[in-house]
């Protein structure tokens, strides 16, 4: 069942039922300012980071779900509606959620009243937009009372979620013509306040939220709107909200545009007062003025379009299947950029609290991204790297407001510093720009301790080399990619966290998912040093690379498929002699990836089994049989039940890499195939099942085991994002940049009669024709560029600001 459909031509997905299977959201905001939307109006806003500068107040796991958010109640005689459906849950006449590009549109109708809302937030400004058009389709003239509603957060989310003790006597409020100024501590530490406003005059307003609601009531019946009056209230602590009241006369076809802004505004310490207690708000009329009218709306609205056409202008297909062209050219790129934005800090599945920027989890993000906005690309990459230390270990995560190490969540998890090295090539492989290599970045933030960047990816592969285990392989640490797998955490204390406790020495159990990484990623950093003259550095990193290959050979293979580890007491994980958790997916993904033993088949083997253990209808699953009861060896990953999240669920962060892996052997079927198994828009049909947003990746799916295969949980913030990306564009249609050039060498669907691309790569356009005569999967017979015979798969760095044409013959 649909719950809406794609417009791709406008780039959104428009949601026609509010009744979603769980909300259904959209990201506004680029750069500093963000907000959470769901398709009934629920979310929130924040300034750069979702725990210490939260704008608005929600809810998580709140019942009913998603209550609370950016409301609008419309007072039609006694009949009472959102244009959001949501609080209201009027039945509506009609009802349009559209989700786009960094902005939300709503058009839903009532009696005889049609209501637009467009929300979003113009770029480089620290405020949201809500455009409000009214129009009367009646043949009477309509006497409307519009009332606004948001509810302030007392800027730290966690504390405004616990220390009510505080709290309630904190709230403060300034009101001045059409503008409520939320300004809660701002007498002491604080140097900020926010702001909701509209363009018009109001004829009231209301900030204290006992008095707008009534105290046992829910946002579905406020007071207030019901009586059809406000109240004037000014809040003295307890929780303070904003609303305005606006009376709205409409003659029959008449329409009327309101502009909201809730802005966010910061002062220094001289400028904070206008007179005792009353504060400065200069800086936010001056934010007011740059957008009150309508004109000055849309040419923001515009603005925010053509940067987005930018950015998806930079890779394009047309493949013929609209459901993967609608993911490759509009949401798996728009899903990129927000997890650039986010990492993993807020969701509707992340409540801002809890983590912040991942080490691993954005260097892997930037494949995603970095073709897009290569200049952040770099900034982030030296923001990342700042938070390692010199033996190349680093935070498992940092703050975004202050770029620093979140010590709270730990370190050691020993995959983490090799991420350095993917993001760095990534990034020169697609700009050219080595010079980020000789730039100065500091350690554990500390700018006295910088080194060039180039000494942080040497950190990162000898961080591997130094902590390697009895069989020669990566020692785990605390876990490696799969965070549940806890080899030196023993814990029976249901008062300790598996993420921060590691009570065993961690000088036995081994990775070899590490391993496999180690090998993809040592054999880049050996490249790298050759290119930039450091012949010596190359060839000893090459002995170390080639030593990792033999101890998997040697160590890592079962018969069938690769070990996943060697647990704490050295017995095996993932072998066909363990009774649950034979096979895991990590190894074999890495492990091909690196073409382990491709020579004597191991890699095709391993593909092999993982088809016959791991494939499900809904996508792989992570392992398997999953684990039944809890090992207090292997920690986290047996406490889930089987068929979910890292116990047996289809992560699909790591489904890519089995994709990449059957790309390695020209399996171009069974790369597309797992492609589509989780490809959301390909699960559109089944949304009542999947739940989750048929627009974008969600991170784990319910395995085979689970008690409700199919069911999707956790959406947007994944890596699932980058790597589906990165394993479509890169590897199965091929198109990969390279050092030296573009490189093509697609692996498709033999059914495939071929398909276009448009690139931009080094400010030069590539119009792609790649044609399959012989119905392949892979294999380049020809490369003609501008009409001319390239030898090889790599086109050379063509001249800049040009279109060049260029044509690939599939055969063998
Ligand atoms: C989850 C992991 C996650 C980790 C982060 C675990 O409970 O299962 O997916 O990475 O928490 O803290
Ligand atoms: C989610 C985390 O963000 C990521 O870092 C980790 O690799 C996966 N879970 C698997 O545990």
């Amino acid at each position: 069942m649909k719950y809406g459909h794609f417009d791709d031509a406008n780039r959104e997905y428009v949601i026609t039922n509010p009744k979603t299977p769980y909300p259904w959201i959209n990201y506004l905001g680029n750069e500093d300012f963000f907000s959470l939307t769901s398709n009934t109006g629920g979310g929130y806003t924040f300034y750069k980071d979702a725990k210490f500068r939260r704008l608005t107040r929600y809810r998580y796991n709140n019942v009913p779900v998603d209550d609370g958010g950016k409301y609008f109640y419309i007072k039609d005689g006694d009949t009472v509606w959102s244009p959001g459906w949501k609080p209201m849950k009027t039945d509506l006449d009609s009802y349009e959620c559209r989700h786009g590009m960094s902005y939300t549109k709503f058009k839903s109708a009532k009696n005889g009243v049609q209501a637009q809302i467009l929300q979003f937030i113009p770029l480089g400004f620290w405020g949201e937009i809500q455009k409000v058009s009214l129009k009367n389709t009646s043949s009477e003239v309509k006497k409307l009372k519009l009332f606004s509603f948001i509810e302030f957060a007392l800027w730290n989310a966690e504390d405004d979620m616990t220390n009510f003790q505080r709290n309630f006597n904190t709230g403060e409020v300034e009101i001045q013509d059409s503008v409520i100024y939320h300004k809660t501590e701002f007498k002491e530490r604080r140097n900020h306040y926010s702001f909701y406003s509209v363009n018009q005059p109001i004829q009231g307003f209301d900030t204290d939220r006992e008095s707008f609601l009534g105290l046992y009531n829910g946002f579905d019946n406020p007071d207030v709107v019901n009586a059809g009056k406000p109240k004037n209230t000014e809040a003295h602590g307890w929780s303070p909200i904003a609303s305005h009241y606006i009376e709205v006369e409409l003659q029959p076809g008449e329409s009327k545009e309101f502009i909201y802004m809730l802005g966010y505004v910061e002062v220094d310490a001289d400028n904070k007062w206008e007179s005792k207690s009353v504060i400065n708000k200069k800086p936010a009329k001056a934010m007011i003025a740059k957008f009150d009218t309508v004109e000055k709306v849309d040419a923001a609205y515009n603005d925010l379009k053509a940067y987005w056409d930018n950015l998806l202008g930079k890779i394009n297909i047309q493949s013929g299947e609209e459901k993967l062209d609608r993911m490759v050219n509009i949401w798996n790129q728009y899903q990129c950029m927000v997890t650039f934005n986010m990492s993993r800090s807020a969701s509707f599945f992340e409540s801002g609290i809890g983590r912040g920027m991942g080490f691993r989890d954005s260097n892997q993000d930037l494949i995603g991204f970095v073709h897009q906005i290569p200049e952040r690309a770099r900034e982030r990459i030296f923001d990342i790297a700042s938070t390692q230390f010199e033996d190349g270990s680093c935070y498992h995560q940092y703050q975004p407001l202050t770029k620093k190490g979140n010590a709270a969540i730990g370190g050691d998890f020993n995959d983490d510093p090799l991420w350095l090295i993917l993001s760095t090539s990534e990034y020169i492989k697609e700009t050219g720009d080595f010079s980020l290599l000789d730039e100065m970045v500091p350690f554990d933030n500390d700018a006295s301790r910088a080194k060039p960047h180039f000494d942080h990816l040497k950190a990162s592969f000898y961080h591997v080399v130094n902590n390697l285990g009895p069989h020669k392989l990566p020692l785990i640490g605390r876990a490696d990619w799969n965070d549940c797998l806890n080899l030196n955490c023993f814990s029976n204390d249901p008062n300790e966290s598996f993420q921060t406790t590691g009570n065993k020495k961690g000088d036995t159990a081994e990775s070899l998912m590490i391993a496999g990484l180690f090998v993809v990623y040592g054999k880049e950093y050996v490249k790298l040093c050759n290119r930039i003259g450091k012949n010596e550095e190359a060839a000893e990193a090459e002995v170390h690379v080639n030593n990792m290959i033999e101890a998997v050979k040697s160590h890592g293979w079962d018969g069938d498929w690769y070990l996943r580890a060697y647990d704490y007491y050295g017995k095996k994980i993932g072998s066909n002699e363990n009774e649950e958790g034979k096979i895991f997916i990590e190894s074999q993904g890495w492990c091909t990836m690196a073409e382990i033993g491709k020579e004597e088949g191991l890699v095709e083997k391993s593909l092999n089994s993982v088809k016959e253990h791991l494939d499900c209808e809904y996508g792989i699953v992570l392992n398997s049989p999953a684990f039944t009861k809890y090992y207090i060896e292997y920690g986290e990953i047996s406490t889930y039940p089987a068929g979910y999240k890292e116990n047996g669920g289809i992560f699909c962060h790591n489904n890519p890499w089995i994709m990449i892996g059957e790309t390695m052997i020209g399996r171009g079927d069974a790369a597309y195939d797992y492609y589509t198994k989780i490809a959301p828009s390909f699960l559109e049909e089944i949304s009542e099942l999947h739940k989750v947003e048929p627009y974008v990746y969600c991170q784990m799916i319910a395995g085979k085991e689970a008690f409700k295969p199919g069911e999707a949980k956790n959406s947007w913030l994944s890596g699932t994002a980058s790597w589906n990306f990165y394993a479509i564009t890169q590897y199965i249609l091929g198109v990969k940049p390279d050092y030296d050039g573009l490189s093509i060498n697609p692996c498709i669907p033999s059914k495939w009669d071929g398909f276009k691309m448009t690139r931009e790569f080094r400010g030069a356009t590539y119009s792609i024709e790649v044609l399959n005569p012989d119905h392949i999967s892979k294999g380049v017979k020809q490369l003609i560029v501008n009409g001319e015979i390239v030898n090889g798969t790599v086109i050379p760095i063509l001249e800049k600001g040009k279109t060049h044409t260029v044509k690939v013959v599939m055969g063998k």
